[in-house]
Order: structure tokens, then sequence, then C-alpha cells
């Protein structure tokens, strides 16, 4: 298990990351979702030991990687933008890669080769990385993943700016990596991207945690459970009868009445409301709120 306790980073007058606290368990796919600033690359990279923190602790496995650095080498890494000079040639840096993994010099270089192709990318073998496209530069990195098997990965945005061919090669390795018994922390800040791969995901804002849980309780914990709309001739009426109600989430455009309703409301019941005061309903539709919404909907409060 890795275990992030009471992190926090500053730079400078900011501070990037707060207070924030997290486990990775083997086998599971941990989402670190929030927008861009959130905090989540400066959290990835203290777990990496690529950032030293102002306070709180990180172990993997029991064990302080600042107390026994070798502990980290059972973590993969995968980083949002390479770090190696623009201009090494794409072989060169996955190979030094692998030497640093401690592969020989010829297992470094059939690796690195083996990754690249799997990753479509193996005929820029002799590229210098400045010379490469976006699409192409996220692909060579991804390939870094594969050079050694890891318990844990750490994937910074792996999906970001992928097409959508890549995208779907990207999130069948999570998953076959998380079967496989490895803990996968992944990044981003489009929930969509990952909600079909993740066993949990934690949400941060502005450096702090604003939750952290399956996708099923963040649906329920951000308590918006749909929106029912109504189209109706006394739009206006149909508003004050269901405020009557105590219902207060309305608006009224023309004809159209929207009401967002809790967990707690069953949509038929604003029907039913309507139907007793004998409005004239033409048109009723329920959408269930989108994951989107709740975390937007977190976000914004935090
Ligand atoms: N090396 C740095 N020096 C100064 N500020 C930084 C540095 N790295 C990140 N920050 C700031 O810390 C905050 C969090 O950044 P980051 O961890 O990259 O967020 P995210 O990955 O969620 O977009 C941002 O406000 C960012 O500008
Ligand atoms: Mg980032």
């Amino acid at each position: 298990m890795i275990e992030v306790e009471n992190l926090t980073k500053r730079y400078g007058y900011i501070t990037a990351v707060k207070n924030i606290s997290l486990e990775l368990n083997q086998g599971e796919v941990l989402g670190l979702i929030g927008p861009n600033g959130a905090g989540k690359t400066t959290t990835l990279k203290t777990i990496v030991g690529l950032v030293v923190p102002d306070s709180g602790r990180i172990l993997i496995d029991n064990i302080n990687p600042f107390m026994d650095p070798r502990i980290k080498r059972i973590i993969g890494y995968v980083p949002e933008i390479p770090q190696t000079p623009e201009w090494a040639t794409v072989c060169s840096f996955l190979e030094n890669l692998g030497l640093l993994e401690g592969l020989s010099q010829v297992e470094a270089r059939r690796r690195a080769r083996q990754a690249l192709e799997e990753f479509g990318v193996g005929d820029l073998c002799n590229r210098k990385l400045k010379m490469t496209s976006k699409g192409q530069r996220k692909r060579i990195l991804l390939a870094q993943s594969l050079l050694v098997d890891k318990k844990y990965m750490i994937l910074d945005e792996p999906i970001s700016g992928l097409d959508p061919e890549w995208v779907v090669h990207v999130r069948n390795k999570i998953l076959e990596w998380a079967r496989s018994g490895v803990g996968v922390l992944v990044s981003s800040h489009i929930l969509k991207e990952l909600q079909d791969v993740v066993d949990r995901v934690v949400i941060i804002a502005k450096g702090k945690k604003v939750f952290e849980g399956t996708l099923q309780e963040l649906g329920a914990i951000a308590g918006v459970s749909g929106v029912v709309i109504i189209v109706t001739p006394s739009a206006g009426e149909a508003a004050k009868v269901l405020e009557a109600e105590g219902i207060k989430t309305i608006s009224v455009t023309g004809r159209v009445v929207k009401v967002q309703i809790g967990e707690e409301t069953n949509p038929k019941k604003i029907l039913e409301i309507l139907d007793e005061k004998d409005i004239q309903v033409e048109g009723f539709e329920y959408r269930e709120a989108s994951l989107e919404e709740a975390y937007l909907k977190l976000v914004r409060g935090g």
C-alpha cells in the first residue's frame, strides 16, 4: 500500500497542496481528479520523490522513502512532460530510463523498442524528442511504463491529448495492470476520461481534498440526482405550486420549467403535485445528473 499522510507543499506564497491524504492499494485504480492547478502533479511528484514536501509523510509498503530511497524502485511513474532534454532521441530517452532501472544495455535497447512499438511510435526511434508532435510525445512517455514491471504505477494525465484509439489502449492497459495486482494511481482534469476504469476517486481543488470515494458515492454526496423538465402552458403557475411544496431549485424559461431534485425526491412526485393542482403538462422528461455535474459542484464549492 502507498500511504500519503497530510501532505503540504508550498511554492513561495502559493500552497500547491494542502494537507492531502490518500491511500493506494495493490490491484486498485485510484483516480486523482481536479481542475488545472489543483495540485495533482505536485502530489504525484511528491510520492515519487521528485518534490520534497513541506510537511506530511509518504509510506510505500510501510517504508518511508526518505529513510530508504530504494523502495521507490517498486513504483513506475509516467510524467506529464518528459524529464529529459529535448535534444535526446526517442530511443536514447527510453534506453536511458531502462538503464536507470538497472537493465543491461542490450535489454534496455530491446525493451525500449518493444515499448515504442506497442504504442505505435516505433518508427520515431531516431527522431529527436523536440521533433515529435504532442500526441506522439504522449505515447513515447507512456511507453516508459512498459520498460519494467512495477508493483505500483503512477500516471500523470496519461489520457489527455491522445487520439481515441490510444485512449482505449491506455484504459485497457490500466485495467490489465489492476487485474494483475498492480496499484494504479492516475490523474486527470477530466473525470469522464477515467470514469470507466477507476475503483475510487480522490477529487482535489485548490490543493485541498474535496471528495474521496466511489463514483456511486460521488453521485450521491453531491446531492444532485437529476433534473425534471416540464413543458406546460402555465409555467409560472407550475413553479409557484412546486415552490409551495418546498421545492426551491426551479427555473422557468417560457413554457419550460426545470426542477433540480435531490436524491430524496422521486421525479414522479413532481408530476403528481402538478396533476393535483390541475396544471396541464404537455411534456415531461427526467435527466439523471451526470457525474460531471456532481464533480463541478464539488470543485466549485471547494
Ligand atoms: N515549480 C513550481 N513553482 C511554482 N509554482 C508551482 C510549481 N509547480 C506547480 N506550481 C503551482 O502549484 C499549483 C499546483 O500545480 P500542479 O500540481 O501542477 O497542479 P495540477 O497538476 O493539478 O494542474 C499551481 O498553482 C501551480 O501554478
Ligand atoms: Mg498537472
